[in-house]
């Protein structure tokens, strides 16, 4: 059995009272059971429970910087102002760490990513990952690995998990009684594994940023889908069996959990009104591909999020294997091995 137990300790000492700048890194994670609806939008509360593997590509790097009290936040992403609905987003976590914190200085973030934003490979959660424990450690904050896995809840539910390398599961924390509860009982922890050598075939069909944000299809889903709650329903029993294929190391029963799972989240943004439909006849070629795979004896399992690009579950001694194959049947992609990643860390501290 294999656990990772990343020791992240942001930790607040008076000489480090004059601490004004940290840089953190973390990298995107794929879920194997999905997140798929909020039941609090403003405290990030999902409906079930998720997890995830954390990659070892697409890292985000994340720069903090304080200044003065007065003024706003400033936020540049791949050294272009963020506007809009980014920029607030920013704002509105650093809103909570300012309040965490008991400081008032509005802060300058640099963030440099190199996943396709918005393309479905969840560059909200490296984003928010790396931004938590940066934004934590230039305010001063003493958290831990879990205390930093709510916080960057707060920005982007899956970003909990990318606080953690390897595998993680984020604790929807339904049980809790009031939102203070609800607020501590969800976050993401490492999940136990035997070592089942995994690797994450990337095919990236379409890089570009996808009609509908996930936060909307999530809302629309949640509300007017009529196979949302079956899926919710069948997705804790999902959970359950992957936790249990993934302690006695069963890659094809993972595979599969997996790809039903994501079948099922995309079957509920189908069926919702209007419908959110964010695969492409490119993923549909990908997918037959993956079952010809299976077909020549190769475990080989897809999963999708909110966009049209593929995600291939194997084992790494068949990710090239598996990786050609894709490349020949959909030869526009643009295909790349991953395999599970550290969780998010801080790089630097200064003044
Ligand atoms: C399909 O975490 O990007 O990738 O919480 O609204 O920021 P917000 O959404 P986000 O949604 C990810 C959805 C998913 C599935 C998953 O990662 O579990």
């Amino acid at each position: 059995m294999r656990s990772e137990h990343p020791a992240i300790t942001v930790a607040r000492s008076p000489e480090q009272d004059g601490t004004r700048s940290a840089t953190a890194v973390a990298h995107p994670n794929i879920a194997l059971v999905k997140y798929w609806g909020k039941r609090d939008e403003r405290l990030m509360l999902p409906w079930t429970d998720s997890l995830s593997m954390t990659l070892d590509v697409f890292p985000t790097t994340t720069r903090v910087r304080l200044g003065p009290a007065a003024g706003r936040d400033e936020a540049t992403l791949d050294g272009a102002p963020a506007t809009g609905e980014a920029l607030r987003r920013i704002t509105a976590f650093l809103e909570l760490v300012r309040e965490m914190s008991g400081s008032d200085r509005r802060a300058v973030v640099e963030s440099t990513n190199t996943v396709p934003t918005g393309a479905g490979l969840a560059s909200s959660a490296s984003g928010f990952a790396a931004l938590a424990v940066a934004a934590a450690a230039a305010y001063g904050l003493d958290l831990d690995a879990t205390a930093l896995s709510r916080l960057a809840r707060r920005g982007s539910g899956s970003a909990a998990r990318s606080v953690f390398g390897g595998f993680a599961v984020w604790h929807a924390g339904r049980d809790a009684g009031t939102d203070a509860d609800a607020d501590r009982c969800s976050y993401a922890e490492p999940v136990p594994t035997a070592d089942i050598d995994p690797a994450l075939v990337v095919a990236v069909v379409d890089a570009g940023p996808k009609s509908v944000s996930s936060r909307e299809a999530m809302r629309r889903t949640v509300g007017t889908s009529p196979l949302y709650r079956p899926w919710a329903a069948s997705s804790s029993q999902d959970l359950e069996e992957m936790r249990a294929a993934l302690r006695r190391g069963d890659l094809a029963a993972v595979g599969e959990i997996a790809e039903r799972n994501a079948l099922g989240m995309h079957a509920t943004m189908l069926a919702a009104r209007p419908a959110v439909r964010y695969l492409s006849s490119a993923t549909v070629t990908v997918l037959d591909c993956v079952l010809r795979l299976r077909r020549d004896g190769v475990p080989a399992y897809a999963t999708m999020d909110a966009g049209p690009n593929v995600k291939v579950l194997c084992h790494r001694t068949d990710a090239e294997r598996v990786a050609e194959a894709v490349r020949g049947a959909a030869p526009r992609a643009s295909v790349l091995v991953a395999g599970p990643g550290h969780g998010a860390r801080l790089l630097s501290e200064g003044t």
